[in-house]
């Protein structure tokens, strides 16, 4: 089994989306036995919520589920629990990495799964509004990391 966990502040508004939208990718694929998903966030004032309304709304607009998701703050024992940590902007790469050990899993950048010219993070739709805008590049990330975990991971447990 291979896991993800998708990282944003809040884990109201991009990494629930991530997590949704990658989950809906592996299940199109056929996957859901080889791959999991799931979020958290830096931050705890959200914990226990469910996504914010704007994420929501795209994700209904899409017919993308996120029955049963809440909120909850990132934990020590996600490092040992996931394959995949990936950080929604350059802000959340260095605070996982304030409190990563040395030989805890790497985390990697969502925007560096992305061919964009000059976005390095996910902007942040909770202050900007922009969730259409934010989905689009999730979409394409999600789409670029299943990618390349089937032709990495899956190989290598095959
Ligand atoms: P997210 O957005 O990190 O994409 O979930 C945010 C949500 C809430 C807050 C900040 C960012 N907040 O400060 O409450």
């Amino acid at each position: 089994m291979i896991k993800v966990l998708f990282v944003c502040l809040g884990n109201i508004c991009r990494s629930p989306m991530a997590e949704a939208v990658f989950r809906k990718l592996v299940e199109e694929e056929g996957l859901e036995k080889e791959i999991i998903a799931d979020s958290a966030g830096i931050g705890h004032w959200h914990i226990g919520k469910g996504p914010h309304t704007g994420t929501r709304s795209i994700l209904d607009e899409n017919k993308i589920s996120y029955e049963g998701m809440t909120a909850r703050q990132v934990e020590n024992l996600d490092w040992d629990r996931f394959d995949y940590i990936i950080a929604m902007d350059q802000q959340n790469l260095t605070d996982l990495n304030a409190i990563r050990e040395k030989n805890d899993v790497e985390v990697q950048l969502f925007m560096d799964f992305v061919d964009h010219e000059n976005e390095k993070d996910v902007p942040d739709p909770y202050f900007t509004g922009n969730f259409d805008y934010v989905y689009g590049l999730i979409q394409s990330g999600c789409q670029s990391l299943l990618e390349h975990i089937k032709q990495t991971k899956i190989k290598e447990e095959l």
